[in-house]
C-alpha cells in the first residue's frame, strides 16, 4: 500500500484512521523527549520544522499540542510541509488553519508538494532548501513508501534520507525517525532493521528511541475503539 496514489475519498478516509494515529504517536514521543531532555531548546521562543511526506499531518498537531504543552516559552512555529500527494497537503492546511484558531501559537506554514521518485529529485529539494534549516526535521510512515517503491536503487532510503537531511539541522536541532515496524517484501528485512542500519551509516548519535523493534499504541477515537498502531521511533542528533 502507498498512500501517495491515493484519490481524494481515500484521503478523507485516512483522516479517520492514520491521521489519529499519527497524532498520537507523535504527541506521546514528543512528550516524552521534552520530558526526558530538558533544556533542549532553551533560550528559543521559536522553532521551525520540516515534515518529509506530512500527509494530512497528524504528527504535526501532535507536535504542536506537546509543544503548547510542554515549552509554553515556544510561541513562534514555522512548519515546512513535504508531500507529494495535493489531497492530503490541501486536507493538512485547513486541519491546520482550524487548529490554529484554538492554540496559544503564532503557527506560520509553506507546503511543498514534491513526488520524489529518485536520488535526483531529493538533490532538487535539498537545493530548494538551501538558504533553510531546521530545529526539527521529522518523518512519519511515509520512508516506508520510497522502500516500497524502490526510490532509491535499493539503496538504504533511512540511510539516504538522513545523510541528506542531517546538515540541515541546527545546532542542537534533531531528526525524528518513525515508521511501520513491519517486514518490507521489496527489501525483504524489517523496516526496524533498515532504520537502525541506516542511521548507523549516517554521523549521528540516538538520543531517545523506543525499546526494541516495535512500540505498540492503542488509540480511540471518533470513528474507531482500541486501534492498533506498530511502530519504530528514533530521535537522533548529528554529531
Ligand atoms: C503513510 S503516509 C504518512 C503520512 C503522515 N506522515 C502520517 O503519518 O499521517 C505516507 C506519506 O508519504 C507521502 N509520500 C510517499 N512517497 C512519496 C514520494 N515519493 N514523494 C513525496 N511524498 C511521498 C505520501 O503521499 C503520504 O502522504
Amino acid at each position: 500500500m502507498t498512500v501517495i496514489d491515493w484519490d481524494k475519498k481515500d484521503v478523507l478516509n485516512y483522516l479517520g484512521t492514520y491521521f489519529p494515529r499519527s497524532y498520537a504517536e507523535s504527541y506521546c514521543i514528543f512528550k516524552e523527549f521534552f520530558r526526558t531532555h530538558v533544556g533542549i531548546f532553551t533560550g528559543k521562543d521559536n522553532l521551525s520544522i520540516f515534515d518529509f511526506g506530512c500527509g494530512t499531518g497528524g504528527e504535526i498537531i501532535g507536535f504542536l499540542t506537546a509543544i503548547a504543552e510542554s515549552l509554553p516559552e515556544i510561541n513562534n512555529i514555522h512548519i515546512v510541509a513535504m508531500d507529494g500527494n495535493y489531497h492530503s497537503l490541501r486536507l493538512f492546511e485547513r486541519v491546520l488553519a482550524e487548529y490554529s484558531k484554538r492554540v496559544n501559537l503564532s503557527i506560520k506554514h509553506r507546503v511543498l508538494p514534491l513526488t520524489i521518485d529518485d536520488f535526483y529529485d531529493l538533490d532538487i529539494m535539498y537545493r530548494v532548501l538551501s538558504s533553510g534549516s531546521f530545529d526539527i526535521f521529522m518523518s512519519f510512515k511515509a520512508i516506508c513508501e520510497f522502500v516500497t517503491k524502490d526510490r532509491f536503487e535499493k539503496q538504504n532510503a533511512y540511510a539516504h534520507i538522513t545523510n541528506t537531511f542531517l546538515p540541515r539541522i541546527k545546532e542542537n536541532g534533531i531528526m525524528v525517525l518513525v515508521d511501520v515496524s513491519t517486514y518490507n517484501n521489496v527489501s525483504q528485512e524489517w523496516l526496524p532493521r533498515m532504520m537502525d542500519a541506516g542511521i548507523a551509516q549516517a554521523k549521528c548519535s540516538t538520543l531517545l528511541k523506543n525499546d526494541g523493534y516495535n512500540q505498540v499504541f492503542t488509540i480511540t477515537h471518533q470513528k474507531r475503539q482500541k486501534d492498533i498502531s506498530k511502530i519504530a521511533w528514533r530521535i537522533i542528533q548529528k554529531q
